[in-house]
């Protein structure tokens, strides 16, 4: 059975896994750094690297400990390096070359936004195994459209095969994560903005306020724009002109009216553009993966939009919605294909 430690620390997670080549899972963890950041309302670049210098080790560590794995076992070390904060991919990039130079094994680096992907493979892999499926009987995600909605990134693929994806589209300006995050700071609402937004709009009223959805009437245009929308969040709580967020007072039902509507103008946004790329490619497989898809409204709505055109729609689980390692599965493609690369491979960052 092969066995590959994955290591992921692109953002401000520290996270490693080991996974086999049947994509099991057998062990992961994942450290969270919002507690670090929440008080600047966004990650501090510098903040994440040091935090990953200072868990990395003891995740690892943890990691094999949780799989039953020791170093010797392992046949391979697969980092994320690209696309990230600088600071934070080196300091795992670093980790994983340190590992493959000590114990003489092949490094592997895969593309953060490929395993957000990915990860709805090891869930289908998972599901079928639960399920003791025959392997004749298993279908793979590929080919499908991805989308990837995370702090970073708004891409919708063309993903014809395991590491073979084609950009169709992505946001001009904004990742839709980063609006969930600037709308729920000018509301006084706690970072990461997408769970608190989410919270505030359960109580909300998504038609109190008509927010735009970019590009919608444009079915040949796959791109996303989210600062238009964000903009106009921002003159409905405080109008034009300078402004210090900290002094105004928005009662509940205000904020809980903006969150929703705010919210449905975004989700409108991503499902929208999503179909129309459904529509354009003629594929019948959508696999969507990134923090934003933890959104309930968000998931309520492309299940709707999928099932009324027979789309198979895999969508990561909540746990592996925001950055993980699991999502370095897409390493047991890399290593069949034997694409390993030198100690000196650098860093992409975004
Ligand atoms: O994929 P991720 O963990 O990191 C990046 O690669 O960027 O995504 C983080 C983003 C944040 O912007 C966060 O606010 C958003 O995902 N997010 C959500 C939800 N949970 C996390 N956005 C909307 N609704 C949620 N429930
Ligand atoms: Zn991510």
């Amino acid at each position: 059975m092969l066995k590959i430690l994955t290591i992921e620390t692109t953002c401000d997670e520290t996270a490693a896994a080991v996974i086999t080549d049947t994509l099991e899972v057998l062990g992961a963890m994942v450290a969270s750094q919002d507690e670090f950041h929440q008080r600047f309302g966004g990650v501090v670049p510098e903040i994440a690297s040091r935090m990953h210098l200072e868990r990395i080790l003891p995740v690892i560590d943890a990691t094999l400990k949780k799989a039953k794995t020791s170093l010797d076992e392992l046949d391979a070390v697969s980092v994320a390096n690209r696309p990230g904060l600088a600071g934070a991919l080196l300091v795992g990039l670093a980790s994983a070359k340190a590992l493959c130079l000590a114990l003489g094994k092949p490094l592997i680096a895969v593309n953060h936004l490929q395993g957000h992907i990915y990860a709805c493979r090891v869930a289908l892999a998972e599901q079928y195994a639960k399920n003791q499926t025959p392997e004749n009987k298993r279908e793979d995600i590929f080919p499908c459209v991805g989308l990837i909605v995370s702090g970073g990134h708004t891409n919708l693929y063309r993903c014809r095969a395991p590491i073979d994806f084609e950009l169709l589209g992505s946001t001009i300006d904004d990742a839709a994560g980063e609006a969930f995050d600037k709308v729920a700071s000018m509301l006084g609402l706690p970072y990461p903005g997408g769970p608190a937004i989410e919270r505030a709009a359960k109580n909300g009223d998504p038609k109190a306020y008509r927010f735009p959805r970019a590009f919608l009437d444009d079915p040949n245009r796959l791109d996303f724009s989210f600062s238009g929308l964000k903009t106009a969040v921002r003159y409905k709580i405080a109008g034009q002109g300078q402004v210090d967020f900290s002094q105004i007072q928005l009662s509940e039902k205000e904020t809980a009216d903006l969150a929703a509507s705010f919210q449905e103008a975004a989700v409108d946004a991503l499902v929208g553009k999503t179909t129309h790329a459904l529509q354009k490619t003629g594929m019948t497989a959508l696999c969507i993966g990134g923090g934003v898809a933890a959104n309930t409204r968000f998931r309520e709505k492309i299940e709707i939009a999928a099932k009324k055109r027979n789309i198979r729609l895999h969508i990561a689980p909540l746990h592996l919605c925001t950055d993980n390692a699991v999502m370095g599965a897409v390493a047991i493609e890399r290593y069949r294909a034997g694409l390993f690369e030198p100690l000196d491979v650098d860093a992409y960052p975004t």
